[in-house]
């Protein structure tokens, strides 16, 4: 079994991999995947253990890094950060100092980019950040890994994220950026996502070939979508801002319904990280539908992550 050699420690936003180093991990998750169902397991994470740190809830994050450490051989322990002594105002830095001497990996979902940051470089073992909110690379990696794995050339489709353009839209463009892909992110100027962030994924972009579109205009930059990409428009621990209902109002327009799929290519595929608002951002039609994977994305979560700790437990 190949398992790559990563030149990062940690996985904090998925500008820490090349694009060579992202082939290589779908190269992987795919083996253990194949290898999954033909019930082969492989114990290449033996005796290790994960910490998984939620300071925000989860079910797909929390159960596919669980099983799919334990399936690998190891062993993960699951921290609320209401338990542990971070609700009571112990540093990040000195939970990362003493978590480094007794498990090989931590996982961590929380608030904040600059909390993984620290972790990160206050410890000794690789990090991996399971969602901020700036972030949530892994889901980028499952979805792209998703479109990878039904043998699409991933630098010809094209790949459209509508919506808010949040954590889970700047992971996909950094990672549509870096591995050469023609992505366009359509939702209302007030809820681009960040300039500094798609900045940087049009200078990744320049070296790789990738084409990023940022637009508002469905009836122009929806046609010849052959994926269509959405997230829920309020994001955990936004909930109660007083913009709320302005915000779902601005962004009504670019909902997912049959209507506004048959604006995209002949045979365009539905996409959504999950869990979703259904009946907000996508309708049931659609989610329902024969055009959704949002199933198989969930489930790559499981397998592109088994294939990132090994790398980086490696
Ligand atoms: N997509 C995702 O991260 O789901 P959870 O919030 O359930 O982990
Ligand atoms: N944007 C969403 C993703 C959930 C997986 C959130 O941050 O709540």
């Amino acid at each position: 079994m190949k398992i790559p050699r990563l030149t990062t420690k940690d996985l904090l936003s998925i500008t820490d991999l090349s694009r060579d180093e992202i082939l290589q991990l779908f190269r992987l998750a795919a083996r253990l995947k194949a290898d999954l169902k033909m019930g082969r397991n492989h114990d290449l994470l033996k005796k290790k253990s994960l910490a998984m740190i939620f300071e925000k809830s989860s079910t797909r994050t929390r159960v596919s890094f669980e099983t799919g450490v334990t399936q690998l051989g190891g062993h993960a322990l699951f921290l609320s950060g209401n338990d542990i002594q971070i609700g009571r105002g112990e540093t990040i830095q000195d939970t990362a100092k003493v978590l480094s001497r007794y498990v090989d990996c931590i996982m961590i979902r929380t608030f904040a980019q600059q909390t993984v940051v620290d972790l990160a470089e206050n410890s000794r073992i690789p990090v991996i950040n399971g969602l901020t909110d700036l972030f949530h690379p892994c889901q980028a990696l499952a979805d792209f890994f998703t479109v990878y794995e039904r043998g699409d050339d991933l630098g010809s489709i094209k790949f459209t994220y509508i919506g808010d353009g949040n954590n889970v839209a700047n992971s996909l463009i950094q990672c549509a950026a870096i591995l050469g892909m023609r992505m366009t992110v359509l939702g209302p100027s007030e809820f681009k996502p960040p300039s500094d962030i798609v900045n940087e994924a049009m200078r990744l972009a320049g070296e790789s070939g990738a084409e990023i579109v940022i637009s508002s205009d469905i009836d122009k930059d929806l046609a010849g979508t052959d994926y269509l990409y959405t997230d829920v428009w309020i994001s955990m621990g936004q909930e109660n801002d007083p913009t709320v209902q302005q915000k779902k109002a601005l962004l009504s327009p670019y909902k997912i319904t049959m209507p506004l799929l048959q604006k995209c290519g002949n045979g365009c595929q539905v996409m959504h990280c999950l869990p979703a608002h259904r009946g907000e951002e996508i309708d049931d039609s659609v989610l329902d539908s024969e055009r959704s994977i949002v199933y198989e994305q969930a489930e790559n979560r499981m397998h592109i992550q088994k294939a990132i700790m090994c790398a980086l437990m490696r």
